[in-house]
């Protein structure tokens, strides 16, 4: 089995869930910030996919590589984000993201709360619209934490079969 991991992470956050996988997943593996992706090669068996939201989007240039991504394979999406998980916000973003890909199916998908800075959370509680995700932002501090991680580890192991 050959995997491919890119993940774009601005805090670390994503980058922890991204790490995680590549530790969990056996066979030939690899692992790219999105901001080094080199040019891949035609075929993996699975690729996986992690940003995290921002202003109620797919960050940006993983959306680009989303929908830019034209090989046969099978996608694993993965996610951080401020708001809680299973709210509409992440529910919707998460379906974005996998329209977004025309040549794929979509797996499997994670995502788990992503801690947001003190600073960015007084700034955005500071402008006149804060954003509705905001109180529940508030009590991401700390995740991705061990079970989160745990989680994901679980998951990748059983979906692809990880002895
Ligand atoms: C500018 C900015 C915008 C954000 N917008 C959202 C958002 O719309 N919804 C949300 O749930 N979290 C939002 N977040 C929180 C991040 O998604 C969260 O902290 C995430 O874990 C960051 O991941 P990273 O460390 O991999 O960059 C935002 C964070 C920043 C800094």
């Amino acid at each position: 089995m050959k995997s491919v991991i890119i993940y774009s992470s601005r805090s670390g956050n994503t980058e922890k869930l991204a790490r995680v996988i590549y530790e969990a997943l056996d066979g030939e593996k690899e692992i790219y910030a999105i901001t080094e992706v080199p040019p891949l090669d035609d075929h993996y068996d699975l690729v996986f996919a992690g940003f995290p939201v921002m202003a109620g989007r797919v960050e940006p240039r993983a959306a680009r590589f989303l929908s830019e991504f034209d090989k046969k394979a099978d996608f694993f999406l993965f996610a951080t984000h401020g708001s809680f998980r299973d709210s509409e916000l992440v529910r919707t973003v998460m379906a974005r993201a996998a329209d977004l890909i025309k040549s794929a199916a979509v797996t499997g998908v994670f995502t788990c709360q992503g801690e947001v800075s003190s600073k960015v959370l007084k700034k955005l509680g500071k402008s006149n619209r804060p954003p509705a995700w905001l109180d529940e932002g508030e009590k991401a501090g700390g995740h991705p934490d061990k079970e989160d991680l745990e989680e994901l580890a679980a998951m990748v192991r059983t979906l692809f079969h990880v002895p």
